[in-house]
């Protein structure tokens, strides 16, 4: 199989049976924050393998290392994104320093119970300029309506670095039982089923024609034993579909339109970035983790708004020397319904095609027709997809109906 990145084997930062009881005794003593969700999605990612060979939260020097260079600075691995738990200086405890424990407690789960502990090798202040170096070469912008730049922008002042250990999955574990695997989970699996080449598809978002027929095609080019489609299961932004109804149409489109066993269902807890090709790379790493042997790259993979070029997540791998990265990814161009030939097709493989030969819907098209009560043509989607969709966004229109005779000011009425 694969290897994992940079390492010979996983290194899943959760914590063994049997340091457990001791480690959790001791963690109770431990002076104690509660850490940002994108942190606590970095220590599930963390625990669960798929941000191997890393061990924990970045020092500020390997942050911007990563940020300006993509590289770990002394062994040059590979690495897009700086994994970081920055904080508020006035929530920290005293005396934490170089040397001491500290137990994070998890901002997601009611009663904030702790999630990880993590050995502090600095604590250091973040000047303006480090935050923007960071932001701007992780994101291409330094735009605070970015929804990434705006997660980063709200987190604090005060970076912390230094490996942890993790107690547990956060509520992904609960939430998504079927759902959430771990990289040596996908490993195992993939193990088991006999497979060779496997090719990953990305998704925070529900699966139409488009999708199902792109990972046919990925599968057809590179000939592969298998699917994994693996999915987002943290936060997005408001407007994206909530992961438990995106989760149940994806399973009831793979249990009626592809073969048995020939796709695995499956979703990672982290909070999404929307840093484009950046986090396409951080993609392709942790899918080579979890045993994949390729990934799916098609337009706009991880994209928001009009930040990134429709194809930026692809050439970023162009200046990725082929030593870095044993994964290997599969280029989706355009993919959408042609009217034409009655089936969904790439741009690439129909040149005689101009725009009008294709079906497209945008996003808030679909947004604006499910929430009418509108069905969704079968060309764009398989009805029984849009019929849970239609449901959830039914009962969001149900809800936003009766929140605006109870509490809403008029102004967040849109
Ligand atoms: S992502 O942010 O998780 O990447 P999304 O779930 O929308 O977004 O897309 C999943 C994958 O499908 C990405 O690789 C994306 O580039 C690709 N994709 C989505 N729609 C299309 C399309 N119409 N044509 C080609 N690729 C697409």
């Amino acid at each position: 199989m694969i290897n994992p990145h940079g390492s010979d084997t996983l290194n899943p930062r959760i914590v063994e049976d049997s340091a457990r009881a001791d480690l959790e005794r001791k963690a109770t003593e431990l002076p104690s924050i509660i850490v940002s969700s994108s942190a606590a999605a970095s220590a599930v990612m963390l625990a669960s393998g798929y941000f191997t060979p890393c061990d924990g939260f970045m020092s500020l020097d390997t942050a911007l290392s990563v940020a300006t260079n993509m590289k770990f600075p002394k062994t040059g691995l590979l690495w897009p994104t700086p994994i970081m738990n920055i904080v508020q200086k006035k929530d920290l405890p005293e005396n934490i320093q170089a040397g001491t424990q500290l137990s994070l407690l998890d901002p997601n789960v009611p009663g904030n119970p702790i999630l990880a502990v993590q050995d502090i090798t600095e604590v250091h202040e973040l000047s303006d300029a480090d935050r923007s170096t960071i932001i701007e070469n992780v994101f291409g912008t330094t735009d605070p309506n970015h929804p990434g730049v705006a997660t980063l922008l709200s987190m604090g002042d005060t970076l912390l670095a230094g490996p942890i250990q993790v107690f547990n999955y956060s509520y992904f574990a609960a939430d998504f039982p079927e759902t959430f695997h771990t990289a040596g989970q996908i490993r195992d699996e993939i193990h088991s089923r006999g497979w060779e080449t496997i090719v990953a598809f990305q998704t925070r978002n529900p699966m139409h024609r488009a999708h199902e027929e792109l990972c046919r095609m990925a599968q057809q080019a590179v000939a592969a034993d298998g699917i994994l489609i693996h999915m987002l299961l943290g936060k997005l932004k408001a407007g994206d579909i909530p992961a438990d109804v995106r989760d149940a149409s994806i399973r009831k489109m793979v249990e009626l339109y592809f073969p048995e066993n020939s796709v695995m269902v499956t979703g990672y807890g982290f909070d999404m970035m929307y840093a484009g090709p950046r986090e396409a790379v951080l993609h392709a790493i942790f899918r080579q983790n979890a045993g994949c042997t390729h990934l799916i790259v098609g337009r706009d993979h991880a994209g928001v708004g009009d930040y990134y070029g429709a194809f930026d997540a692809q050439t970023i791998f162009d200046d990725i020397p082929d030593s870095a990265l044993e994964i290997e990814i599969y280029r989706g161009d355009h993919t959408a319904w042609s009217k034409k030939l009655n089936k969904v097709v790439m741009f690439r493989d129909v040149p005689d095609h101009s725009p009008v030969d294709f079906l497209n819907l945008s996003g808030s098209k679909v947004r604006e027709m499910l929430a009418a009560g509108q069905t969704l043509p079968p060309e764009f989607a398989r009805p029984e997809v849009a019929e849970i969709l239609s449901a959830h966004y039914q009962k969001e229109s149900i809800k936003s109906v009766s929140y605006t005779h109870l509490t809403l000011p008029t102004s967040d009425l849109v």
